[in-house]
């Protein structure tokens, strides 16, 4: 029967990953391993953003803290995004140990200059998964990148433009309160 010869083939065709849901196409393996190199990153900034909370925290800072606080929270998103991507693709999550967060800043151009280092550092990790995915013609992960490496830059941005502003105001507690206050709009 003709129903019957195409169900057969059907099952003979699936592929299934190591987590034992179906897989489209597998994921490259050196492209797998950036990507969890990529998700420890996420994962560190997300634990390096909430000491830098506690840190603006502890010096009455509320606005530099809720900033980072926020940053924080969607560094954890996008160690998700990712989790869930490798999900979808079928794959299990491999979660790496992260070096413990940095809690002592000579200034807080030095933290922020750090912050913006740390944002072009992940921009850096997801030119390289792209720029790996076109060459091996991975379609599905320059589409799911696509989106992330837009808010990355928006980032990028929003780092310089605070950077910007603290190094002008040049330790001043008046001008720093400005700034802090600023931040609490947000
Ligand atoms: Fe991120």
């Amino acid at each position: 029967m003709k129903m019957n010869e195409n169900n057969l083939k059907t099952k003979k065709l699936i592929n299934f990953g190591p987590s034992g849901r179906a897989v489209a196409q597998p994921i490259d393996n050196n492209l797998l391993d950036n990507i969890f190199e990529h998700l420890t990153m996420e994962r560190f900034a997300n634990v390096q953003y909430f000491s830098m909370y506690l840190w603006f925290q502890e010096r009455d800072l509320n606005g530099f803290a809720s900033h980072f606080l926020n940053e924080s929270q969607s560094e954890m998103e996008h160690a998700q995004k990712f989790a869930d991507y490798l999900i979808a693709r079928g794959q299990s999550v491999k979660l790496d140990e992260i070096p413990a967060p940095i809690q002592t800043w000579d200034s807080i151009e030095d933290l922020i200059s750090y912050s913006f280092n740390m944002e072009a550092d992940l921009t850096s990790s997801l030119q390289q998964l792209y720029s790996i995915s076109e060459r091996i013609s991975d379609t599905r992960t320059n589409v799911f990148l696509d989106p992330i490496v837009e808010a990355q830059t928006k980032s990028e941005d929003e780092f310089a433009n605070i950077l910007g502003k603290v190094k002008f105001a040049s330790n001043q507690p008046s001008a720093i309160l400005l700034i802090d206050s600023d931040l609490r709009k947000k």
